[in-house]
């Protein structure tokens, strides 16, 4: 997006300004309660950037020179944006269909062996355009804003074939030329098996990686000679032209030099793919440049923890199922355990990831929304926090630094975004409640009443 200069911001005597300051790294255990809270203070930006941070009276002067103009902060709170590093926001429809079958009794799982689920949504994704997914999004993207979320991760994963999530990725790249918020693509290459390659997941994956990753990776050579691949024959619906119909993918095209990902995730999990097949994809993955995270232990634990530490991924989300060896190898590992209490929230569980387990041993936790149509249908991180601190333990302080500096760590933007410093991107809001624990406790309503992204007033309601 073409930007206009920012104005300079002169935020005064906010109840609360939730810093979060310090180092660029994820904070455990006790340190994920510390917020850096000054009280009746201020922060100025100048440009895209936080200028200075302290007392409102500190500042002044500075404010006035630069004739920055002033926002009143009385009685509200001031923090950094969210940062929700887990979303598929790309579909065509919602899938209340799927909702009101569960509600009758059908569980997830049977919902998606009998054709509804991920598949249901790639088929419509697949008669959809880029134009109208991205305008569907466009509008999500709004909400989102409103709703105090800065920085939102990206998935591709309702495409199912090569043009189609070459087609979401577009997608992507489309809403970011037009939306102030920050998005990080992220490839779901492996995230449900076509119908057309029932029992054959491993020439599914063959095809992942030598045709997909390459060109979401904008690698700019032919998919057959791409390092560290041999020639594979094609599989068979390469061979009939089917999973290329609509998509250009000779290697002299555009797409082939367009970097549109810059994540690579899988859902590895009982009736979608097996630790093996997301070995390989991440692999693969990896070798393009595209960094990992994976679905993990959400249906059944099968071991995709590990492989998240074994890979060295950015994250490892869901972990509704992990052993207690797991907790400590993810405690141990530079691996963000992100949760997703929305999930658990819609599909109406009774439990939900282990919060207290994995923050006492120690692990990175972080907490998205999932935002998808499936099992997440919520882009509001501050329900988000009310699920972490009802359902989870979590206490709100906890919760605040999950969704922001943590969720920054798990995409790998901990330097620019996810606190409130001196010399950060400028991206902040303003709610309307006088001590952040409301937040939580005045649960399912919009406390936001101002968003800024880069220095930039995005949304304002006051
Ligand atoms: O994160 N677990 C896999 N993917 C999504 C659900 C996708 C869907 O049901 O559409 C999730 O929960
Ligand atoms: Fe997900």
């Amino acid at each position: 997006m073409t930007r206009p200069t920012p104005p300079r911001l002169f935020f005064r005597n906010a109840a609360q300004l939730i810093t979060l300051s310090g180092p660029p790294v994820p904070r455990r255990g006790a340190a994920l309660g510390e917020l850096g809270i000054i009280p009746r203070s201020g922060l100025l930006t100048q440009g895209e950037s936080i200028l200075r941070v302290g007392s409102t009276r500190s500042l002044e002067r500075e404010a006035l020179r630069l004739r920055a103009e002033a926002i009143d902060c009385r009685g509200r709170v001031v923090m950094p944006g969210f940062v929700d590093s887990h979303t598929h926001l790309i579909f065509a429809a919602s899938r209340v269909d799927d909702y009101d079958l569960r509600l009758r009794g059908k569980t997830y799982e049977e919902i998606a062996r009998a054709g509804g689920g991920i598949q249901s949504s790639a088929q419509k994704v697949r008669e959809a355009s880029i134009k109208s997914l991205a305008r569907q999004a466009r509008q999500f993207l709004d909400a989102f804003a409103a709703h105090g979320t800065t920085t939102v991760e990206v998935k591709s994963g309702y495409g199912l074939d090569i043009a189609q999530e070459l087609k979401i990725l577009r997608a992507i790249r489309a809403l970011q030329a037009d939306s102030p918020l920050e998005l990080v693509p992220t490839l779901l290459a492996a995230h449900a098996l076509p119908p057309s390659f029932r029992g054959r997941s491993r020439q599914y994956v063959d095809q992942v990686i030598e045709r997909l990753i390459p060109l979401a990776a904008g690698a700019d050579v032919a998919p057959d000679v791409a390092p560290g691949f041999s020639p594979a024959p094609a599989a068979p619906s390469l061979r009939s032209g089917q999973a290329l119909k609509g998509g250009a993918t000779t290697p002299k095209d555009q797409a082939a030099r367009e970097k549109l990902a810059e994540f690579i995730d899988c859902f590895c999990d009982r009736g979608a793919f097996s630790v093996e097949d997301c070995r390989r994809v991440l692999a693969a993955g990896r070798k393009f440049g595209l960094v990992p995270r994976i679905h993990a232990e959400q249906l059944s634990r099968t071991g995709a923890a590990r492989l998240g530490i074994e890979v060295d991924a950015a994250s490892a989300d869901h972990l509704d199922k992990l052993s207690a060896a797991d907790i400590r190898a993810l405690a141990r590992s530079s691996v963000v355990a992100t949760l997703l209490p929305g999930a658990n929230f819609h599909l109406g569980l009774k439990r939900y990831p282990p919060a207290r387990k994995l923050i006492a041993a120690g692990a990175a936790v972080a907490l998205a929304t999932d935002f998808n149509p499936g099992t997440s249908p919520t882009l509001n991180m501050q329900f988000i926090l009310s699920l972490a601190c009802t359902q989870m333990r979590m206490t709100p302080a906890e919760a605040i630094a999950a969704s922001t500096i943590n969720g920054a760590c798990a995409l790998r933007r901990a330097d620019r975004v996810g606190s409130l410093e001196a010399g950060k991107q400028a991206d902040l809001i303003v709610l309307d409640v006088n001590d952040y624990r409301e937040i939580p406790y005045y649960f399912a309503v919009n406390h936001c009443g101002m968003t800024v992204k880069r220095g930039q007033i995005i949304y304002s309601r006051v």
